[in-house]
């Protein structure tokens, strides 16, 4: 039986997508708020497996509680098993406590949706940096599942390059930009990056001859645009011909996050869209509605 999909109200058209892939009608339930910023949800009566699709983008902590919020309703309105797609999950990079005191706020995120009747989680590119997808599932009785965007990235971008060399901006991207390269036939560097601060990096130069080369820029996520900046600065200082960047989240917090990337010397930006921003032409719909029928 196929799944009822309900959409939150981060990304209607994100579920209207993976609906579509599915051959169903998605559903979009009211949700409002009151003067005071409560929440009123008013969901339909569900039966079975009901697939809840909610981005943590922007404003993550408001999506949070939405997404708590509409999955204890659509459980107690006849959903068997919520299946959460989460194109973007937030708060993946708080996963490690650092000091002493410090919140593991992706473990916490976890038993919320946990306690709140979310039995699976499928999401794109999660950002597996220290821990591994099993380290993630440790921590909760909810199934994690991920897709990733990059295949369909690099063929975006590679569209408009000629023999690029692939490039992650650290060792984390590896993963990703040796995709990119298996799909575009090329060969893949990463750099090294190291983080000063939440605000500061360092992008060590890279030994790989780029000069007359067309580059591809592999990356998960693109917040402040820094890393993808100083990676940008670094192969253009190198002799680079054509630089594309494609990233799976555009989280784009940065205020000249954008503007910044061009400033630095980028031809061609594309992202996913996991979070909706002017470089998302990449739908994950179909990706995640292929994974979905898996999943039921
Ligand atoms: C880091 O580990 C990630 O893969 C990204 O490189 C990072 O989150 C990008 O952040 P920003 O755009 O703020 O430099």
């Amino acid at each position: 039986m196929m799944p009822i999909v309900v959409a939150g109200s981060s990304h209607p058209g994100m579920a209207h997508s993976i609906a579509r892939a599915l051959g169903v009608k998605a559903r979009f339930p009211m949700v409002e708020r009151f003067p005071d910023g409560e929440i009123h949800i008013v969901a339909p009566a569900v039966e079975g497996t009901v697939v809840y699709v909610q981005t943590m983008h922007p404003y993550p902590n408001e999506m949070l509680t939405e997404m708590e919020f509409a999955v204890d309703l659509l459980k107690e309105q006849g959903a068997e098993r919520v299946i959460a797609v989460v194109p973007y999950l937030a708060y993946t990079r708080q996963d490690t406590r650092h000091v002493d005191g410090e919140a593991v706020a992706v473990r916490t995120m976890l038993r919320l949706l946990e306690a709140a009747g979310v039995n699976d989680i499928l999401s794109v590119d999660i950002h597996l940096h220290r821990l591994g997808l099993e380290d993630l599932s440790a921590m909760t009785s909810i199934k994690l599942h991920e897709v990733s965007a990059v295949d369909a990235l690099a063929k975006e971008a590679g569209r408009f390059l000629n023999k690029p060399v692939v490039v992650g901006p650290d060792s984390e991207s590896e993963r990703w930009a040796k995709r990119a390269a298996d799909l575009l036939g090329s060969n893949y560097d990463v750099l090294e990056k190291r983080r000063i601060s939440p605000k500061e990096i360092e992008i060590r130069p890279k030994t790989m001859d780029v000069k007359g080369r067309d580059v591809l820029i592999i990356d998960d996520i693109v917040s402040t645009g820094d890393t993808i900046k100083k990676v940008i600065e670094s192969l253009r200082a190198g002799g680079a011909n054509k630089i594309a960047a494609a990233f799976t989240h555009g989280v784009l917090s940065g205020e000249d996050a954008a503007a910044g990337l061009y400033r630095a010397g980028a031809d061609y930006l594309v992202s996913a869209n996991t979070i909706n921003n002017e470089f998302s032409r990449v739908d994950v719909g179909p990706i995640i509605a292929g994974k979905l029928k898996d999943l039921i």
